[in-house]
């Protein structure tokens, strides 16, 4: 059993976390555009020996977005008051997948010190191209004028592996509904804040925490052969692939999600 908890944030927004169980502080990241549902297998499977709090960022779920604008390093920043005030100041877990791991990459920049250990799920140390940053700044503008869905569509049918689609009908659709949730203003937030990411690659040999990078054995947008390789990087990372997923293994294969994770925080 989970609970939700509303706290005014620093800017005087509302951030809102899904949270249950008791122990050392896991902290969930969700990706984009998602939000805490991401993390319900997490919340229900994990809880009985650690103290879960999946965050929801900025306008996603039913976080506030009270500016326009944000940075990954003001979220970072947002996680950071969050886990004083759910964590009792102590030292977290921290999981973020994808855009949650861009989020991590930051907190681990500006508060490695109240870090236990990271994990990095389908996500990637590196910036966007010239390109790449256009389409982010494209699909802003697109959902502004045409709506979040026009603009997310063509991610759908990435975030899902085929195993998934077959045979999970029910996680096609929560995935759908957490898409279209998401207001134009946050999509075009999110994007900018992406396009403007810090590239972290040649950080990554100075990461001195226990680290566990995941992949999804058919990820398009994070692929795993790339995790495996900027992985070797940190010193102190273990790598995994979780079978039968795309770029949602939280949601697509909890059981071993689930398994690695107890696994790596040795609880
Ligand atoms: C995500 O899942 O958070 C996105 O794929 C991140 C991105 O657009 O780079």
């Amino acid at each position: 059993m989970s609970n939700s908890i509303q706290i005014l944030g620093p800017r005087g927004n509302t951030l809102s976390v899904q949270a249950a169980g008791e122990g050392q502080t896991l902290f969930l990241l969700h990706g984009f555009p998602l939000d805490q549902r991401l993390w319900q297998y997490q919340l229900e499977g994990l809880s009985d020996r650690l103290h879960v709090v999946a965050v929801q960022m900025r306008g996603f779920g039913s976080s506030t977005l009270d500016e326009p604008d944000f940075s990954l390093a003001e979220l970072a920043q947002d996680v950071d008051f969050l886990r004083q005030h759910l964590a009792g100041g102590q030292t977290i877990w921290l999981a973020g997948l994808s855009m949650g791991g861009y989020v991590g990459l930051e907190y681990w920049r500006q508060y490695a010190n109240q870090l236990r250990g990271l994990i990095l799920c389908h996500t990637k140390p590196t910036t966007d191209n010239e390109t790449g940053k256009a389409g982010r700044i494209a699909t802003g503008q697109k959902a502004l004028a045409e709506g979040t869905w026009a603009a997310v569509e063509p991610m759908f049918g990435k975030l899902l592996s085929e195993q998934t689609v077959a045979s999970k009908p029910e996680i096609v659709t929560l995935v759908r509904s957490m898409m279209q949730s998401v207001a134009p203003a946050t999509v075009a937030a999110a994007q900018n804040a992406m396009a403007q990411r810090r590239d972290f690659t040649e950080q990554l040999p100075t990461i001195q925490l226990p680290t566990l990078v995941i992949a999804g054995q058919s990820d398009a947008i994070a692929p795993a052969s790339e995790g495996e390789a900027w992985s070797s990087k940190i010193p102190n990372a273990s790598f995994v692939i979780i079978p039968n997923t795309a770029h949602l293994s939280p949601l697509e294969n909890p059981t071993v999600f689930n398994q690695t994770l107890l696994k790596f925080l040795g609880v």
